[in-house]
């Protein structure tokens, strides 16, 4: 039986060029995963040479350690570099029948993103958005085809985590639907289908373990009790580690979206805050004074 609301697999379109909007680390993994399993063209932009650069630059080397792991033969990671370009201008994306962003979580920049696309590509491409916890309802809503947008949201890391959350829209489509589940079928990806809310399920769930780590350091409880205290449950990785891998930034964006949507239920640590807009990345502290600072003994776990 198909699980409720899963489309008829038989509208899935296929997928043979792919576009990636954003060259950061995202969607640097996103385009090494879309040419290692579908094989087929992956253009990346972004918006200036430097930061394409280093998108095609991160997916060349992790094709170069697949090689030197013995995962792919020389002649195979000679065609997955060739496939791989970057491209400023997304007139380059005109042919791509899936492209993804994978930008800054902002709904207004991700909107501007998908309306330029449609000025570019077909209307039966699939708009896909990695967003963690933004509406997809919301990002469509002022398409010409509102219908083809999807959400595909990969964890990190992305090459390594089977999860992946397809999340419908209210005006997406079946035959999106069915693309957007036989595409992380092919990435060789869980898939799961979601509805569209607040964070969806996954990062509902994850914010709420988070949310209880950080609020405990927010109220005394020292940092390294607080980040340990769950190892004897064998977590692949302590909570303050996973939020490093997360991303500080991601994870006070989806706290603000949940605690927008369920003010009684979720908060947003106010230190988490300070940090982020302190322009702090790593794995961190605060003492008595609230003054960030990076925790050696952690980092070292
Ligand atoms: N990038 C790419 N590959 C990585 C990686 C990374 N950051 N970290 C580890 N890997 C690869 C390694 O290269 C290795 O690959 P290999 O088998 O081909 O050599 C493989 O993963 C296993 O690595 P290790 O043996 O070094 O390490 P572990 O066994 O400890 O596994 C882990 C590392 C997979 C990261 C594990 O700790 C884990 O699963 N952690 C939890 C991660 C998690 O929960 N992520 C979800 C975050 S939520 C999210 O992303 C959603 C967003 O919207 C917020």
């Amino acid at each position: 039986r198909r699980p409720a609301g899963a489309p008829d697999k038989s509208l899935a379109r296929p997928v043979t060029k792919v576009g990636v909007v954003g060259a950061g680390l995202m969607a640097s993994q996103l385009a090494l995963l879309f040419v290692r399993r579908l094989r087929v063209p992956v253009v990346l932009t972004d918006v200036d040479q430097e930061r394409l650069d280093r998108g095609v630059g991160y997916v060349h080397a992790e094709v170069d350690k697949l090689l030197s792991k013995g995962r792919v033969s020389p002649d195979e990671a000679n065609r997955l570099r060739a496939l791989v370009t970057g491209s400023l201008d997304k007139a380059a994306f005109a042919d791509a029948d899936f492209v993804i962003e994978a930008v800054f979580e902002d709904l207004s920049l991700k909107r501007r993103v998908f309306a330029e696309l449609e000025e570019h590509v077909s209307p039966e491409a699939v708009l896909a958005t990695n967003t963690s916890s933004l509406s997809i309802t919301d990002m469509a809503a002022e398409l010409r085809h509102p219908e083809r947008v999807v959400g595909f949201h990969f964890f990190n890391p992305v090459a390594v985590l089977p999860l992946l959350e397809v999340v419908r829209g209210q005006h997406t489509d079946d035959a999106t639907v069915a693309t957007a589940l036989r595409t992380g079928k092919e990435l060789k990806k869980s898939c799961v289908l979601v509805a569209d809310a607040p964070a969806f399920v996954v990062n509902r769930l994850l914010t709420r373990f988070l949310g209880e780590v950080i609020g405990a350091i927010d109220e005394g409880t020292p940092f390294e009790v607080a980040d340990r205290a769950l190892q004897p449950l064998g977590l692949p990785m302590s909570p303050l580690i996973l939020l490093q891998l997360v991303g500080p930034a991601v994870a006070s964006h989806v706290a603000q979206t949940l605690h927008d949507a369920f003010p009684d239920r979720f908060g947003v640590s106010e230190n988490l805050r300070r940090f982020v807009a302190a322009g702090k990345t790593a794995v961190w502290t605060w003492d008595e004074r609230n003054v960030q600072r990076l925790d050696p003994e952690v980092a070292e776990l």
